[in-house]
């Protein structure tokens, strides 16, 4: 059974553990860790012709859906501070928050403004991230459809880490650090020894989350400029967590029941710490500015009857569905992914996040 991740930070909330950092020096500690030693299996294979038709298929797709940063965007269009981008309640934590409370609009304009900055830095860390797993993976995965497939998800990563850093220097005039707990999990992935457990970190994890918050950020956000870079990332990352699919399909074939269950475990510690923080970050940071106390934010939050409903939302978009079909939530963990609230309700109603429509 895979240890708990960051068990010294856990702090009870009723019947829920939270994960919370409270200790600014230590969180300074992890940003300032730039190397990471991370060993590397590098891989060689002669066989030059396609062994994995979907894969190839994909990789051919990827191709024609290149687009560039810079010159496909129109940057002219605004990204006006003092105008609604989302919807005041329901979309962001703060600005429903402090409308539920009675706050007036500027105000909760300016926390969605904060909110949605923070988000999206974060989103471009994991980006990084993303450009740099898929590099490792180049190396190690054992086909030459997947290297291919990894090799020009390297560019697609470059652009997405090029497109949210330009938006926000250049709209947002703000980019903030990468969240601890963020950080820590990212860490792990690209620490990881195996290349089948990077791609089921990243490619079916992270890719599979990223999918969830861009469709999500895509259908809630009136601002064109927002919505048009969105949905450009949106279609390379489902492509992405395509990609993650089919190779886990084939990992997960040639695995024995032992390895299987390492990867379920996996895949539940690292959600589970991902959920386990709340937003305690994202409120540690903000939430002082407009009254909001963390930990009582957090508090209210796991008291309200749907918050089972409302948390899994981004967990049931896409990862959960395909955890599920590559078997890798059996009976061992579907109900502690239930009892946080990461699962809920039934699977078989969402959408199959398996068809390649892209
Ligand atoms: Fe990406
Ligand atoms: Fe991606």
């Amino acid at each position: 059974m895979t240890k708990k991740i960051l068990s010294e930070h856990r702090k009870a909330f009723g019947e829920f553990e939270a994960l919370d950092f409270v200790d600014e020096k230590e969180v300074a500690q992890l940003r300032s860790k730039l190397d990471i030693d991370v060993p590397l299996d590098l891989h060689w294979t002669w066989e030059y012709g396609s062994e994995v038709e979907e894969l190839r298929n994909l990789y051919e797709r990827g191709k024609k859906g290149q687009w560039n940063a810079e010159t496909d965007i129109d940057w002219s269009q605004p990204f006006p501070r003092d105008e609604w981008f989302m919807p005041r309640e329901g979309a962001l934590l703060m600005p429903s928050l402090l409308t539920a409370m009675g706050a007036d609009e500027d105000t909760c304009r300016r926390a969605a403004f904060d909110e949605f900055a923070h988000l999206l830095s974060q989103l471009l860390h994991g980006e990084q991230a993303a450009m740099q797993l898929c590099g490792q993976l180049t190396n190690a995965c054992p086909t030459m459809d997947a290297k291919f497939y990894a090799g020009s998800q390297v560019i697609d990563e470059v652009r997405h880490v090029e497109v949210l850093s330009k938006f926000l220097q250049r709209k947002m005039g703000t980019l903030y650090p990468i969240d601890p707990t963020l950080k820590v999990l990212l860490d792990m992935l690209l620490e990881a020894p195996t290349w089948k457990i990077k791609t089921l970190g990243m490619q079916t994890l992270f890719e599979g989350m990223a999918v969830g918050i861009f469709d999500t950020i895509a259908k809630a956000t009136t601002n064109p400029l927002l919505k048009d870079i969105i949905r450009r990332v949106q279609i390379d990352e489902s492509r992405h967590a395509a990609f993650g699919i089919l190779s886990m399909r084939q990992v997960v074939k040639e695995s024995s029941t032992e390895e299987l269950q390492e990867m379920e475990d996996f895949a539940f510690s690292i959600l589970e710490a991902l959920n386990a923080n709340q937003q305690l970050d994202m409120l540690r940071l903000h939430g002082p500015k407009y009254g909001l106390d963390p930990e009582n934010v957090v508090h209210s939050m796991l008291a309200m009857p749907e918050w089972p409903a409302i948390n899994s939302e981004i967990f049931m978009h896409t990862v959960m569905p395909n955890l599920k079909r590559l078997g890798l939530i059996t009976e061992r963990t579907e109900h502690k992914y239930r009892e946080r609230g990461i699962l809920f309700g039934d699977m078989t109603t969402h959408r199959d996040t398996l068809s390649i429509t892209n």
